[in-house]
């Protein structure tokens, strides 16, 4: 396994220090073996879709208390709606993080809360913060309070691909985070956007593969013909799928 650079030492001195900590089982091995996972290192982190296995809960593990009170009031930012599970935020984080994207661009704008989320996030993550593009047919429904420097939001109908800027697509900087939670048209949108996409950049299905049926099966095997791989260190994060967008992390290969 490898270790975090300077970890190696740290644990050294710990062993040294702390003997009750660092017997087997301690504290020491617990924080050795989530290092690997600190540093994202595995040789089985990829891995193609049809590789992959579903299970038929996942609504029920992500979405325990949805109907409750305290489960919708959960799903907000800054007063917005922002429909994402913690899971999910916690692992956008993560990516953001990660990737360094140079625009995010979100299908499906609602309220703008999620726009406003992600345009945070690259704020606060990204050595130098891109752009965030947020597509919506209804974009009435985007509040007044939904503004950021970073954040656009255009009026698509992804039902038509002929509505994207194209111009706009072509000079957008990558690395490149698409999500798509409009749930519409999934796959056509994808075969549409695929040739925007270079090596290195991620597309994430939110919600629709939670289904899991055929459609999504098939759909899912145009992705992999088209050189994406599931990115299990965020599938499988919280546990294996424990997540909104089950085997649709995917990084174009
Ligand atoms: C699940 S909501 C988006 C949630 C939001 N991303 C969030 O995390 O809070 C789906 C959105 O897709 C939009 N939508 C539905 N049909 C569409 C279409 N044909 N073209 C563009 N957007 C559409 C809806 O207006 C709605 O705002």
């Amino acid at each position: 396994m490898k270790l975090a650079s300077g970890y190696k030492a740290f644990c050294e001195a710990a062993q040294k220090n702390y003997p009750d900590q660092t017997k087997p089982g301690g504290n020491l091995d617990w924080a050795i073996a989530l290092s690997s996972v600190v540093t994202s290192e595995s040789s089985d982190r990829f891995a193609k879709p049809s590789a992959r296995g579903w299970e038929s809960s996942f609504h029920a593990k992500l979405f325990p208390s949805y109907s409750t009170k305290v489960g919708a009031l959960a799903m907000t930012y800054k007063g917005l709606m922002n429909v994402k599970t913690p899971f999910d935020l916690a692992l956008y984080t993560r990516l953001i993080w990660e990737l360094q994207p140079g625009t995010i661009l979100e299908l499906g704008s609602l309220q703008g809360g999620s726009g406003l989320w992600f345009a945070d996030q690259m704020s606060a993550l990204c050595e130098n913060p891109g752009e965030v593009h947020s597509f919506d047919l209804n974009i009435k429904c985007i509040h007044a309070s939904a503004k950021h420097p970073l954040l656009t939001f255009h009026q698509v109908d992804l039902s038509d691909v002929a509505t994207f800027d194209e111009s706009l697509l072509m000079r957008l900087p990558h690395p490149w985070l698409v999500i798509d939670d409009a749930h519409v048209q999934i796959f056509s949108i994808f075969s549409y956007l695929r040739r925007f996409l270079v090596s290195g950049d991620y597309y994430v299905f939110e919600d629709d593969p939670l289904r899991a049926d055929k459609e999504i099966n098939d759909g899912l095997q145009l992705v992999e013909q088209s050189g994406f791989l599931v990115d299990t260190y965020y599938t499988d994060a919280f546990g294996t799928n424990l997540t909104c967008a089950p085997n649709a992390w995917l990084r174009k290969s």
